[in-house]
């Protein structure tokens, strides 16, 4: 890493509680930290699931509270020169630290449960990460993802169908139902098992679609 690298910004922002934000955040960053890169989460829920999730692990995800949103900016500012990724993870309601996160965001992954509530609130929240990027310089890619998929579940393609009707982008691979998803916050460390398996093939769409600098910048070095 050269002095003046500056990290990718994820967020993961939805207007709606408990669709998997936080568990998104978690597993990307403990993966990511396990393939080598330095990784740090702003973690500004004031329930602290990152925070007491790092507490438990040893993968070497950094992890900082943040409860002043006139803060966050400063913060990604000074933390973007000695991370590649740094993750800001955001309560589940509109807030002004979701919007600042937004804003900051280079890629904005809004999680979604394959229901009709959640595809509303992640509908709602991509048409706000839209209007966050006519205003401001930084225009971060953005795709809802589905999140705690059953795969025999027909919701899902309802919810595809209504998403796609109203322009929003999505990711075709979920992270799918998985017991290990939840067994993480408790243990801490990656998922185990076949949550293990559904996030490396999750973030191997990731990694295909070249959404994650860090995976892009090693290839190219590998390559050159
Ligand atoms: N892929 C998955 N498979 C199984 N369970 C999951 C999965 N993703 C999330 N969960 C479970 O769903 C619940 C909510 O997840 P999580 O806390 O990550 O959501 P959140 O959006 O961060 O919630 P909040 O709005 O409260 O911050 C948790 O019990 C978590 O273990
Ligand atoms: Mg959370």
């Amino acid at each position: 890493m050269t002095k003046n690298h500056k990290a990718q910004i994820i967020s993961a922002p939805q207007r709606k509680g408990g669709v998997g934000k936080s568990t998104m955040i978690c597993s990307l960053a403990g993966w990511l930290a396990k393939d080598g890169a330095k990784v740090c989460i702003i973690d500004t829920d004031p329930q602290k699931t990152c925070e007491r999730w790092m507490e438990k692990q040893e993968i070497g995800v950094s992890v900082l509270y943040l409860d002043n949103d006139e803060l966050l900016a400063p913060s990604v500012q000074k933390l973007s020169a000695d991370f590649d990724v740094i993750f800001i993870d955001t309560a589940g309601y509109k807030s002004a630290m979701a919007m600042y996160a937004i804003a900051l965001s280079d890629l904005v992954l809004i999680p979604s449960k394959a229901s009709e509530p959640d595809a509303e609130g992640a509908i709602r929240t991509w048409n706000h990460v839209k209007s966050i990027g006519i205003t401001s310089a930084k225009k971060a890619r953005s795709y809802i993802v589905f999140t705690d998929v059953d795969k025999t579940a027909k919701i899902t393609q309802v919810v595809k169908d209504a998403i796609s009707a109203e322009g929003a982008e999505f990711l075709e691979k979920p992270l799918w139902s998985r017991t290990g998803f939840k067994e993480m916050h408790s243990h801490g460390g990656l998922p185990s098992g076949s949550a293990l398996t559904a996030l490396r093939e999750f973030i191997g769409s990731l990694q295909i679609s070249g959404l994650i600098d860090f995976y892009n910048i090693e290839r190219a070095t590998q390559n050159g």
